[in-house]
């Protein structure tokens, strides 16, 4: 549990806000890059650490993320007009291009100087004083991402892997869910509940295809071991990012079976894979009671071998709605309006939940705790060890930054390498450190990563 105080500052994270001081020093997955396909598109709504922005693809491509209302008598520059600059004659040549407000024609560029005012007499120089709040840009992985804290304060763009991401295997999707962005990540730093959330009847049916045994099994071993064993040990070794942790079950012969999943400040997981994976869930704030669940491909897919029984964790399962789809904005139909669309006769005789889509069975749970769940009211066992642990690093790192300024961690420039950053999934052989796994050091690792050259 929490304290209410240790609770409020965990969730909150607005301007001025001790979390959210902490946030903005990172750089912010804010939108995707399908959003804003074209150069002079429609602009687009970002709602981002509390702050309600507008992102734009100006007509010379340039991507513009500034505050919505307009620094005049402040309309919405979602209604604006993206266009070049009108022949006023205090606008410069052409090339000049930006958002043009619906109410008076203001306009402001991608870094939010008001470039036109034609309101205002032609011999006015009112324009060169007024500013729209823009924040910086990078594109990279199918996102756009931007930098919201001091100037002063920036720190290179974090580079897991997307920057030399071929273009074939950029994928970057969202979802919305109206919970606070805390509750919805500790989802994923939470191993025991997929023996429990997840499950169905029909895994018994699963027949044992000899992969229980150590080395690496196959998924649809995987899910029969999360079954037979529903009460995992939980192992978290700190690293330089966050850390990452071990959830430990003894499989159906009496092997020790891994998940190894990643946490990286402030917002970042990586959930165990076989062998191992660079895929990133980010847990990004809308605000403190709504947040973006966002998927990004980071490194291309390496597994020469076709580890895991040439199954992905879906083909397993037998919920009829599971969609596969990944990139893009991720419609909502199951939602707690229609009660994720329950089945309870399903409930009793198949599934544990009854919710016929896998996600939305994480998105109950966590959505049905309320916008901000009163960590004080809850009774941590020893499988909340990672979550714990994920909430100490924060709160320290935002109290250390709050009270004398400390460096928050997991920060590019200090000479870490963040494609380093992987989950993995094994049965271990006798002695095995599970540590090893999906590190540089792991001889899979090499075999996929550097023997190929892909690196
Ligand atoms: S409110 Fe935008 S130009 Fe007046
Ligand atoms: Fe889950």
């Amino acid at each position: 549990m929490l304290s209410p105080e240790d609770n409020e500052i965990l969730t909150r994270v607005g301007p001025g806000t001790i979390m959210g001081h902490l946030l903005r020093r990172y750089w912010t997955p804010a939108l995707l890059v399908s959003e804003l396909p074209l150069p002079g598109g429609d602009p687009v709504r970002v709602r981002l650490l509390g702050e309600n922005l507008v992102a734009f693809r100006d007509l010379n491509g340039t991507v513009g993320l500034i505050q919505e209302n307009c620094p005049h008598r402040g309309a919405s520059l979602y209604f604006g007009r993206n266009e070049g600059a009108s022949a006023a004659p205090t606008t410069p040549g052409a090339g000049i291009c930006g958002l043009r407000c619906p109410y008076h024609g203001w306009q402001f560029d991608v870094d939010g100087n008001c470039i036109d005012m034609p309101s205002e007499p032609a011999t006015s120089s009112f324009k060169d004083r007024v500013k729209a709040k823009a924040y910086p840009v990078h594109e990279s992985g199918g996102l756009i991402w931007t930098y919201m804290g001091a100037p002063d304060t920036m720190t290179p763009f974090r580079d897991f892997g997307t920057e030399s991401l071929p273009p074939e295997y950029v994928s970057a999707g969202k979802t919305f869910s109206p919970c606070n962005w805390v509750q919805a990540m500790e989802g994923n730093l939470d191993t025991s509940h997929i023996s429990w959330l997840h499950q169905f009847n029909a895994i018994d049916d699963i027949p044992d295809d000899g992969s229980d045994k150590p080395g690496y099994l196959s998924v649809d071993m995987s899910w029969k071991i999360w079954r037979h064993d529903r009460a995992p040990r939980l192992e978290v070794h700190d690293t330089w990012y966050g850390y990452r942790y071990a959830g430990i079950r003894t499989t159906p012969n009496g092997h020790t079976h891994v998940r190894i999943t990643g946490y990286c400040v402030p917002y970042m997981t990586t959930v165990a894979s076989i062998p191992f994976r660079a895929r990133l869930s980010m847990f990004v704030p809308i605000d403190d009671e709504n947040c973006w669940r966002i998927n990004a491909v980071a490194q291309p897919p390496r597994n020469p071998n076709g580890y895991g029984g040439g199954h992905e964790l879906f083909d397993v399962t037998n919920y009829p709605y599971v969609k596969r789809t990944f990139g893009g904005i991720r419609g909502r139909r199951w939602t707690a309006e229609n009660e994720y669309e329950m089945d309870r006769a399903a409930q009793r005789t198949e599934t544990f939940t009854g919710i016929p889509d896998f996600n939305s069975q994480d998105l109950m749970a966590t959505e049905s705790m309320g916008p901000i769940y009163d960590r004080s009211q809850e009774h941590l066992g020893t499988s909340d060890r990672a979550v714990i642990r994920m909430r100490r690093i924060l709160l320290g790192a935002a109290r250390a930054l709050a009270a004398e300024g400390t460096k928050p961690p997991a920060l590019a420039g200090d000479g870490h390498d963040f494609t380093t950053f992987r989950s993995a999934e094994k049965i271990l052989e006798p002695g095995e450190d599970w540590r090893i796994l999906g590190t540089d050091d792991d001889p899979t690792v090499q075999e996929a990563v550097f023997a190929t050259g892909q690196n």
